[in-house]
């Protein structure tokens, strides 16, 4: 159930359309389109041309699960969009998140796990074509991670390990030595290469060290997968820190912390089985919001595009060439057609009448959308809103603007900071918090509806 006031997220602005709905009652507040948390809390994919509003409508879909839901928010900006950041820190601040960091700007902590955990992430890195060789990364992977004394905590560790001769040195007179016997030198050294390439252009940046974070110690973050700093390397980045987030979601935060996490332009990830993995954070509060200028952006094979389409409870359908395929999920209507019978221009007389299945989303319409039109399709109703931009105001944007320098400044300190506790550093956004928000909307400060 909704609270008395969520979020004015989306306003209506076709009452004819909405009409045709049958759940319109659980979106429409005093006038004003919301989006409920049972809606949030799921897979949600935003399809739309280049510039027709998807990031302004996932920022407003953030502040709504960050401000009002208590959702800890992780934004994945898979384009590298330049104002993004300081847009974003400022919506979040303005949400009442007080620990807020971004990468690059600061270093993460990849190295949070076990050695099984640490083996998926580095795994999820690489795309191997060849069976052959994705075996031998993998069992080199195997051996370089459950060396006696513990796993690697740094690339530098892991690149050290991947050598076959440090290897054969760790593993001396334990049953592995077998297996490093059988293992060729060059083989080897092309998954050394690869882990090598990867780590080198990160210049640190996964290593840990001062000034850096985990998702553990946010309540918002910020991921700019750069592709002018790190060119080839960005969906591997973002497949690792993907990695490192499912590990977070199952294994490390709160059991009731919920997540939006949201990954502006999937495309640019290239991830293999993000439905599943959507599905599989969900049942540990995990929701998803994927965006894409097209059907075909959100995965590479049809195969996996149909599994996030069937997966995704709602679809926010911005402007968009081909949307033949995402209107038919909102249904058809039987509408009355009639028509007049006429003879050498005179009517005869004789009508007809006949019912035909119309597209409850006219596809049409869904191409003459404005920037900022879209339309809601959740449950087989569609709905069309216009999303109301966050209103920022320049000085938030200055002070996030500044803020972000300042995380900047302290990762190139050298000497470590206190390191901060997560007890300590998390906002509590308990339940009983999430309750008050809901239930006491002048706390939450949102006043009237923005204004278009
Ligand atoms: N709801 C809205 N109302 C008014 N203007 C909007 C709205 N949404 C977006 N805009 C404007 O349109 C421009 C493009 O928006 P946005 O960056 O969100 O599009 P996009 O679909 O994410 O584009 P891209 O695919 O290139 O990332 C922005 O400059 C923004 O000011
Ligand atoms: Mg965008």
């Amino acid at each position: 159930m909704m609270g008395p006031l969520i979020l004015n997220t989306l306003t209506a602005i076709s009452s004819s359309l909405t009409k045709k709905g049958n759940c319109m009652s659980t979106f429409v507040e005093k006038g004003w389109f919301t989006l409920p948390q049972h809606v949030v809390s799921r897979l949600s994919v935003v399809i739309g041309e280049g510039g027709s509003g998807k990031t302004e409508t996932v920022l407003r879909a953030a502040h709504l699960a960050a401000k009002i839901y208590g959702f800890q928010v992780i934004l994945i900006d898979a384009k590298g969009d330049d104002d993004l950041a300081p847009r974003f820190v400022a919506a979040m601040h303005t949400a009442g998140k007080k620990h807020i960091k971004l990468f690059p700007t600061s270093s993460y902590d990849g190295w949070v796990g076990d050695e099984r955990t640490l083996y998926n992430r580095l795994m999820a890195v690489q795309v191997y074509t060849e069976p052959y060789y994705e075996g031998i990364a993998q069992m080199l992977l195997d051996l370089a991670l459950k060396v006696p004394g513990g796993p690697p905590r740094s690339s530098t560790e892991l690149l050290r390990n991947l050598k076959p001769d440090q290897l054969r040195i760790l593993y001396r007179g334990l049953p592995e030595q077998d297996e490093l016997a059988s293992l060729k030198n060059e083989d080897a050294h092309g998954v050394y290469n690869r882990y090598r390439a990867f780590f080198k252009s990160l210049e640190g940046k996964l290593d840990g060290g001062p000034a850096s974070f985990t998702f553990d110690e946010t309540d918002a973050a910020y991921v700019k997968l750069d592709t002018v700093a790190f060119a080839n390397e960005c969906s591997s980045i973002g497949r690792y820190l993907m990695e490192d987030i499912a590990h977070y979601m199952t294994c490390r935060k709160p059991k009731d912390q919920k997540v939006l996490i949201i990954v502006d332009e999937v495309s640019a990830l290239a991830i293999a089985n993000i439905a599943n993995l959507s599905e599989r954070l969900r049942s540990f509060g995990g929701a998803m919001m994927l965006t894409s200028q097209s059907e075909e952006g959100l995965a590479k094979t049809l195969d996996e595009r149909n599994r996030i389409l069937k997966t995704s409870h709602m679809l926010i359908l911005h402007t968009c060439n081909t949307p033949e395929k995402l209107v038919a999920r909102a249904g058809k209507y039987k509408k009355v057609q009639t028509g007049w019978s006429v003879r050498d221009r005179e009517g005869t007389g004789y009508g007809t009448v006949h019912l035909s299945d119309e597209y409850l989303v006219p596809p049409d319409e869904a191409r003459r959308l404005d920037v900022g039109e879209c339309f809601v399709i959740v449950k087989g109703s569609g709905y069309k809103v216009r999303v109301a931009p966050l209103q920022i105001d320049k000085a938030s944007v200055e002070n996030a603007e500044a803020f972000i320098e300042q995380e900047a400044m302290y990762s190139t300190v050298t000497q470590p900071l206190t390191p901060r506790k997560v007890e300590e550093t998390r906002t509590p956004l308990s339940i009983v918090n999430q309750y008050q928000d809901i239930n006491h909307p002048q706390q939450s400060g949102q006043g009237e509806p923005d204004t278009l």
